[in-house]
């Protein structure tokens, strides 16, 4: 209806060895073919980025990474420049994951920039936004969620939608077993929708606006089917090949 492909995710985060996701790729890709509903995305970590982006070549599924500098190139020690991303082929790159806003103090604007520097080397964002638990029980869970997404309109401009994917992640359900609920979850993503159709009802339509937070083979199904979700970006449950296969084929 939307014309929305559904995008499944895996952030691998800092877990695993390049023996234990080859494997898993391995298993991933023989799980994943052109018939595939969803797209299917890996974010390993960037020094896998390389050998994995290489094992996925002839497959369906997408590479990705979890992070990247917000700048070009330079005296930045430890960062990656989009660019080095974009050589080994990514074509999505997570910003803004709430692990990097929480644990590494990126606030919206370098968020933003970011979202900027990636699309500038043609790589789609995936923009993270979410709530915690605190604001979340003080009923500013639109205020959070309006705020992070006008500061990437405000730098980035609503057009800029048309090549990005937005993830809510409610930061009280990442890697907590506990998921938002299917009605909590289409609310947020909704009022996302309708955010951005306040500049642009063409691009709010199309924008693919994934659920993350403690998405589960047995709970992916009922998340998908909601009007407003379009995939997941999946962290815990991408870690075992079979699980992250069948939360793949939850799609609609
Ligand atoms: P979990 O699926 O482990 O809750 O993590 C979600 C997440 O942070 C994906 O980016």
């Amino acid at each position: 209806m939307s014309g929305r492909r559904p995008l499944v995710a895996a952030n691998w985060k800092m877990n695993g060895s390049l023996e234990s996701m080859g494997g898993l790729v391995d298993t991933i890709s023989q799980g994943v073919s052109k018939e595939t509903k969803a797209e299917v995305l890996i974010c390993p970590p960037y020094v896998y980025i390389q050998e994995l982006g290489r094992a996925i070549e002839k497959t369906e599924i997408q590479l990705g990474a979890q992070n990247v500098s917000h700048m070009d190139s330079g005296a930045f020690t430890g960062e990656v420049a989009p660019a080095m991303l974009k050589d080994f082929a990514c074509d999505y790159v997570i910003v803004g994951h709430s692990e990097r806003r929480t644990l590494y103090g990126e606030n919206d604007l370098r968020v933003a920039e970011k979202f900027v520097a990636v699309q500038a080397n043609g790589m789609i964002p995936i923009l993270c936004i979410g709530e915690l638990l605190e604001e979340r029980e003080a009923n500013t869970t639109e205020e959070v969620i309006a705020r992070q997404l006008d500061a990437v309109i405000d730098l980035a401009g609503i057009q800029a939608f048309k090549q990005a994917v937005i993830a809510y992640e409610p930061v009280w359900a990442i890697g907590t077993g506990v998921t938002a609920t299917p009605e909590q979850a289409q609310e947020v993503h909704e009022f996302i929708r309708l955010r951005l159709a306040r500049h642009d009802h063409e691009t709010a339509e199309g924008v693919r606006i994934l659920y993350g937070g403690s998405v589960k083979a047995d709970n992916a199904k009922q998340l998908f089917e909601l009007a407003d979700i379009d995939g997941g970006l999946i962290g815990g449950a991408s870690l075992v090949a079979e699980d992250f296969l069948t939360i793949c084929h939850s799609v609609r």
